[in-house]
């Protein structure tokens, strides 16, 4: 039996919702997974990461397969798996909320499906720490999720089209580790409204499609404010995002790439390329589209 699963890029916060918005973008990683007979574990990675991810149980895929065949009880003689990536690894595109959604899909499938897509969300979360970036790859469209005790409600979007995405991802990997440590453990009270206010007026903006909110409505103060010093420039690039023409732009999860909303002519991702290379930088520029299905 061969199961072949196709997960989504996904980019966290959105600005102001930290570890509660995401979003799916049309670049995925596929993952195929296949019992064989003989008691080995074959892992095959092409294209992004190729050269860097492990081929071994360390590989965050064969973890998260691992991890829910240990829970159901399953117990395959030997395993293939064969990863085709197309997201940047570590790069705030969720990478890994691909290789642990994709891995859990898949060992489900080969299982025969016992578990629901509740429990394989909470499993996902179990593993990333985080919900934002498993819940928009599990579900797909722009997701809301909040925890309520030890499970995660996640609600749906429906978000218009016309509007321009682009990420502009620099040449250097930044752990969502390492993103999350600068951060503090408490927020003054003014800073935690701020927030509150963009992240429900961003949702509307999202919804009805009404771009023009975005420039206020993705600013934020919970976590770029403390992340600006890992991503050289950082605040320069949203000011010439949006003089560019953009709606908003924001640091996409915990970065480095950044992400800005536009019409669709704004070339805002040439302009923040080349503000990473006025720094030193290499940047690509990659043209998405929101993954609505
Ligand atoms: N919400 C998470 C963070 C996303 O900002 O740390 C990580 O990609």
């Amino acid at each position: 039996k061969r199961i072949a699963v196709r997960v989504p890029a996904t980019t966290a916060n959105l600005g102001p919702g930290f570890d509660a918005l995401g979003m799916s973008l049309k670049l995925y990683n596929r993952i195929e997974l296949e019992e064989i007979e003989k008691e080995q574990l074959l892992v095959e990675v092409e294209g992004e990461g190729a050269a860097l991810l492990p081929r071994d149980d360390s590989n965050l895929a064969v973890r998260a397969i691992a991890s829910l065949f240990r829970r159901i009880g399953y117990r395959p003689a030997g395993l293939r798996l064969r990863l085709y990536n197309e997201i940047p690894l570590a790069s705030g595109l969720g990478s890994s909320a691909a290789a642990i959604a994709g891995g859990l899909v898949a060992a489900n499938a080969l299982a025969g499906n016992p578990l629901s897509r509740q429990e394989i969300l909470d499993q996902a979360v179990a593993l990333e720490g985080h919900p934002d970036n498993v819940a928009a790859a599990l579900l797909g469209g722009v997701v809301i999720v909040v925890q309520d005790g030890t499970f995660y409600s996640c609600t749906r979007l429906q978000v218009p089209r016309n509007v321009k995405i682009t990420a502009v991802v620099p040449d250097f990997r930044l752990s969502t580790k390492a993103a999350r440590e600068v951060l503090p453990e408490f927020v003054p009270l003014k800073d935690a409204v701020y927030n509150l206010g963009r992240a429900a007026l961003l949702v509307a903006a999202l919804r009805e499609g009404n771009w023009d909110l975005l420039g206020v409505a993705m600013q934020d103060r919970l976590h770029q404010p403390y992340r600006c010093r890992l991503v050289p420039g950082l605040n320069d690039i949203f000011a010439i995002a949006r003089k560019e023409g953009a709606y908003g732009a924001a640091l996409s999860g915990a970065g480095p790439t950044v992400i800005a909303f536009s019409p669709p002519e704004c070339e805002v991702g040439e302009a923040i390329r080349g503000a990473f290379l006025a720094r030193g930088i290499e940047a690509r520029v990659l043209n998405l589209e929101p993954e609505l299905e």
